[in-house]
């Protein structure tokens, strides 16, 4: 029996690269899976059901459960329509995976007002629109008596946690808040029976390809791996979101970073060094003591 043998899984951003990857082996390990994704272009333009549509076919084709919605997760509207068809069409819901993702590059002195709202939309908006519409759902249900044991996994990026990236001021910004919203919401659904955590993955996929330095070294190292080990496929991913959604997993409030062989459990923010003083601080006081 697979993994996730019985469990209903909405998946965001599943129609290419990472989330795809993630549908797949979720379908292949028993989960009926709603494919969500919009289609558009990696800045976020446009719109196409392809995506969605070829993922389901595949899927299906190999005897696998899911179904395709292209609704757009950076509305409450949207994610609302998404959770509801996943209750409608497989009868519960079981587990989310926010992985939609777009990007617009700028640094701050030349970014817009549009590039920096619709990163934070798409991100940190999407993470919050679906968890906010999957907790309703989770709350009314344990409150009826039948306690969810329910699990989600976002999608942070070591852009948002340990590797600071000039010119991703907004999907830096987007994916520290999405780290934060993890920790916050395990605490919050825990109640409820719901597991969150969040991962941070580096995978080869349009998004990476796209960005200036990272894309050539993607390609040369696809070129390299042919054959052997694949250290930077988008499927390298899957089976640690598989875990996490499982119910025979215990983890909840962590962020992991995840590439080709290699999970690594992160720490968020903590006390390095404090200073203290019996009454109110001088300036100069602070100035010669803090680090
Ligand atoms: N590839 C990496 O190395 C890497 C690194 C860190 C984080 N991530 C994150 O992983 C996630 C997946 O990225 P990817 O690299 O597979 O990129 P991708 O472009 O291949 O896939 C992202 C998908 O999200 C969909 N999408 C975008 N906006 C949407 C919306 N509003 N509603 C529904 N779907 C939407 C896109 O159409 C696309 O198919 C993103 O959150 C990304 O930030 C990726």
């Amino acid at each position: 029996m697979g993994a996730l043998a019985g469990r209903v899984a909405v998946i965001t951003g599943a129609g290419r690269g990472i989330g795809r990857e993630h549908a797949l082996l979720f379908a292949q390990e028993g989960a009926a899976v709603v494919v969500n994704d919009l289609g558009g272009s990696n800045a976020g333009e446009g719109t196409d059901t392809g995506p969605a549509q070829e993922v389901v076919r595949e899927i299906v084709a190999t005897g696998g459960k899911a179904v395709a919605n292209t609704d757009d997760v950076a509305t409450w509207d949207g994610a609302q329509k998404l959770v509801d068809q996943a209750v409608a069409e497989f009868g519960g819901l079981d587990v989310v995976v926010n992985n939609a993702g777009i990007l617009r590059d700028a640094f701050l002195a030349g970014m817009s007002e549009a590039q920096w709202d619709a990163v934070i939309a798409v991100h940190l908006k999407g993470h919050a629109a679906v968890l906010h519409h999957a907790a309703a759902y989770w709350k009314q249900q344990s409150k009826a008596g039948n306690q969810p044991k329910a699990a989600v996994i976002n999608t942070a990026s070591a852009s948002g946690t340990t590797l600071p990236n000039a010119g991703q001021a907004n999907y830096g910004a987007a994916k520290a808040g999405i780290a934060a919203l993890t920790l916050v919401a395990a605490e919050e659904l825990a109640r409820y029976g719901v597991r969150v955590n969040a991962i941070a993955p580096i995978a080869r996929t349009r998004l990476t390809l796209a960005t200036p330095g990272m894309g050539e070294m993607l390609a040369a190292e696809a070129e390299s791996s042919e054959g052997g080990f694949d250290a930077f496929a988008p499927a390298n991913i899957a089976p640690l979101v598989a875990y996490l959604a499982a119910e025979m997993c215990p983890i909840t409030g962590k962020v992991f970073a995840v590439q080709g062989g290699a999970i690594s459990e992160l720490a968020g923010w903590h006390d390095v060094k404090t200073i203290e003083t019996e009454g109110p601080w001088l300036i100069d006081d602070i100035a010669a003591r803090l680090p």
